[in-house]
């Protein structure tokens, strides 16, 4: 079981789009983005498209899942599963919590 990290305020996350924490702050093995779906949930993913190395947190948020940017394939928001090529595989998720509009990651821990 990993630490709880705050990582950012609710509001700082678009709507969107991803927000990205770097693995310097959380120690995990790439960056973490976070992204909020269209009911406000918060959802954790590994940035690191594992296609082409592209940032998931740059994609596009549509109906529970993140569209990558460079050649849009879609994740999961909840499982990290890849549903489309060409993306070889899926991503890590991680278990985020909201207190008081604060965000709380427990980076390597799945939710
Ligand atoms: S880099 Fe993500 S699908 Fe190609």
């Amino acid at each position: 079981m990993s630490d709880r990290i705050r990582v950012a305020a609710e509001e700082d996350i678009p709507q969107d789009e991803g927000l990205v924490i770097p693995k310097a702050l959380t120690g995990a093995d790439d960056d973490i983005a976070l992204f909020k779906d269209d009911q406000g949930c918060i959802f954790a993913l590994d940035n690191t498209c594992p296609h082409e190395v592209a940032s998931l947190a740059e994609g596009w948020v549509e109906d529970g899942y993140v569209e990558c940017p460079l050649h849009s394939s879609k994740f999961d928001l909840r499982t990290g599963e890849a549903q489309s090529l060409p993306a070889p595989r899926g991503v890590n998720v991680h278990r985020v919590e909201v207190h008081d509009g604060e965000v709380y990651l427990y980076a390597g821990e799945r939710p």
